[in-house]
């Protein structure tokens, strides 16, 4: 193995130019080039390409976004974009791609894979979606980003007696929500992965009125409905003046936390090991503290559970 290519796809996540720097420098350590591609699989099939070096992906560890660039692509979904970016790959004399992103993106490596050619995955979404890793790159981050908005809304909140429902991102999973609610001593959370009821809901704000509490938090996960159709559903508000509040794409931004431009390094790093010793059609994970592998697969094949202890404590520390 001479030369790599690296990339990062679907939505971005703070900590993917932390990946990149650390893919591009383990593999110039290690005697290899590497090449760039911007704007994901979009960018393969264009030959959009850009020479990494040490120093090209010097002051970018703290940067959030990606410098690659990254973007969703329609192509690569069908078997010829797929034999098209081989080609690509092929014409570039690229041995091996690291594709940095979320399950979508993990797919169409797994499909590059399925031709033959050798990949490795660093999950990289705020959603933490994906098995095979406890966290993903971008997850820490955007709860913090979350929180910090939630505990502003708090002091409007309590100030004028007020219902929040705060919207946060998270179209198939509530991992986000749940740890933000957490995190934020919200009193209710609402995630795609489990029904609830809006009496419950209801009560459950008219008992939090009833003993005084200046104000209270609704998280609901953008998968389950938009804050504004839950404030259309939520007839009764306890006697709470509700207010809706949508997070949207600031979650996806800054600077990486420590946790994940440690944990970006970590399995850049990882990832270009992996394939040092011949791996290829894997995805590199932090399990319990230890860089691991799982075929690419794992990601979306392996269901991810929510925490139900974490559910159960919004609704204990909630009430
Ligand atoms: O997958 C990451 C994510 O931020 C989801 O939480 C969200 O539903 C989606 O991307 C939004 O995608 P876009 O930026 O394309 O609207």
């Amino acid at each position: 193995m001479k030369r790599i290519g690296v990339l990062t796809s679907g939505g971005d996540a703070p900590g993917m130019n932390a990946a990149i720097r650390s893919v591009t420098r383990t593999a110039i350590y290690n005697g290899l080039d590497v090449i760039g591609f911007r704007r994901g699989f979009e960018g393969l099939l264009e030959g959009d390409v850009i020479p990494l070096t040490a120093s090209s992906v010097g002051g970018i560890i703290h940067r959030g976004g990606t410098i690659l660039r990254t973007a969703r692509s329609e192509r690569f979904v069908k078997p010829e974009g797929v034999r098209e970016g081989l080609l690509r790959l092929r014409e570039y004399d690229i041995d091996a791609l690291v594709i940095i992103g979320g399950d979508g993106s993990f797919r169409g490596a797994y499909d590059l894979h399925k031709l033959g050619y050798p990949v490795i995955g660093i999950p990289g979404t705020i959603d933490n979606d994906m098995a095979g890793t406890d966290c993903t790159v971008g997850f820490d981050t955007a709860c913090n980003t979350a929180l910090q908005c939630i505990e502003k809304l708090r002091d409007t909140a309590s100030s004028h007696e007020r219902l929040f429902l705060v919207e946060v991102m998270g179209r198939h999973a509530g991992f986000l929500a749940l740890e933000a609610a957490v995190a934020a001593g919200a009193e209710y959370v609402l995630v795609p992965e489990k029904k609830f009821e809006i009496d419950d809901l209801c009560k459950k704000l008219h008992y939090a009125h009833q003993r005084g509490k200046s104000h209270s938090l609704i998280i609901v996960a953008e998968g389950v409905m938009s804050a504004s159709d839950l404030s259309s559903q939520l007839k009764d508000t306890g006697g709470y003046d509700a207010r809706i509040i949508v997070l949207g794409h600031i979650q996806r931004g800054g600077s990486p936390s420590s946790f994940d431009a440690v944990l970006a390094s970590r399995l850049g790093g990882g990832a270009v090991e992996a394939l040092l010793r011949g791996e290829a059609g894997v995805m590199v994970g932090r399990i319990s503290g230890k860089i691991v592998t799982h075929p690419i697969q794992y990601a979306w094949e392996e269901k991810k559970d929510l925490d139900e202890d974490m559910m159960s404590l919004v609704d204990i520390l909630g009430i």
